[in-house]
């Protein structure tokens, strides 16, 4: 039926009719890949790019922008403090965010390494095994890093090599049953009879114990005076592995941070 239109008004409360609203609104005039190549013509050439092609790419770019981090971070001198914004930068060049330590406690470490005079036992990789590792290896300390995931054990060499470091040790070893808890399997590995510093970061969270079995498994090789980092403080787990560690050996600890707590405890 032809629209009969009387007079201009009734044109206004008649058209369009909702009929014509409701073709206008369907779907088969959407047209999300006509928008997007509209309105961010960048963002549509880079869907059209396959995967295959664009993760290497964006990995290559990842590490060269890590690499140049590194190199800002290596020319610091000994009593200048990593600043700030670099500890961030390299954070966000690792690529790691969720898992990686935040700027404060990286700065504390780095800071603290450059203090220790004994070998520095590391619980978990990462970001943080390639800044100590390179204020080791400048200080001329031992380190050793604990893993017990393999593919991630692999990542973390290849790093340290690209990063130029050499005297890490990286053990890949698998979490054990301890009875109550679980923690790396130690039996196997090389390590010094006293360490100065434990970094503890590791085991990952859902691990029976969670962090617990640093003290108890390693005890005999804390010497007195050394310290222990231990990151997350803000989880009340990680409070709660402190508290215990400090009962077990009358250790003290400070809480530091304030974007994202650790604590440091000193083995009397
Ligand atoms: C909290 S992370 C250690 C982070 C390290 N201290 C750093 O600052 O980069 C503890 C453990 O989690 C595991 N891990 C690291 N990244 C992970 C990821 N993206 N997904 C799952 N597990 C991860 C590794 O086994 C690592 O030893």
């Amino acid at each position: 039926m032809p629209l009969l239109v009387k007079r201009a008004d009734d044109l206004e409360t008649t058209w369009p009719t909702d009929a014509v609203r409701k073709f206008d609104a369907r779907e088969d005039f959407a047209n999300p890949t006509l928008d997007l190549c509209m309105n961010d013509p960048v963002a549509f050439v880079k869907r059209l790019v396959p995967r295959a092609i664009k993760d290497p790419i964006k990995e290559g770019l990842r590490r060269r922008r890590f690499a140049k981090a590194l190199i800002s971070f290596r020319k610091l001198q000994r009593d200048c403090a990593p600043p700030e914004h670099l500890l961030e930068e390299l954070v966000e060049a690792w690529g790691n965010e969720s898992y990686s330590a935040q700027h404060e406690y990286l700065r504390e470490l780095v800071l603290t390494v450059r203090k220790i005079d004994g070998p520095i036992v590391e619980c978990g990789s990462g970001l943080t095994t390639v800044l100590v590792g390179l204020e080791a290896q400048r200080n001329g300390l031992k380190h050793y890093a604990l893993e017990n995931h393999p593919e991630w054990a692999r990542r973390i060499l290849r790093d340290l090599t690209a990063a130029g470091v050499t005297s890490t040790v990286v053990y890949e070893t698998p979490l054990r049953s301890y009875g109550e808890y679980a923690w790396y399997d130690v039996s196997e590995v090389e390590l010094p009879p006293k360490f100065a510093m434990a970094i503890c970061d590791g085991p990952p969270g859902d691990t029976p114990g969670g962090r617990y079995g640093l003290v108890p498994v390693l005890q005999d090789r804390l010497d007195s005076g050394c310290l222990i980092m231990i990151d997350d403080f803000q989880r009340e787990e990680e409070q709660a592995i402190t508290r215990r560690w400090t009962k077990e050996t009358g250790a003290s600890f400070t809480q530091h941070g304030t974007n994202k707590p650790f604590a440091m405890l000193r083995i009397p």
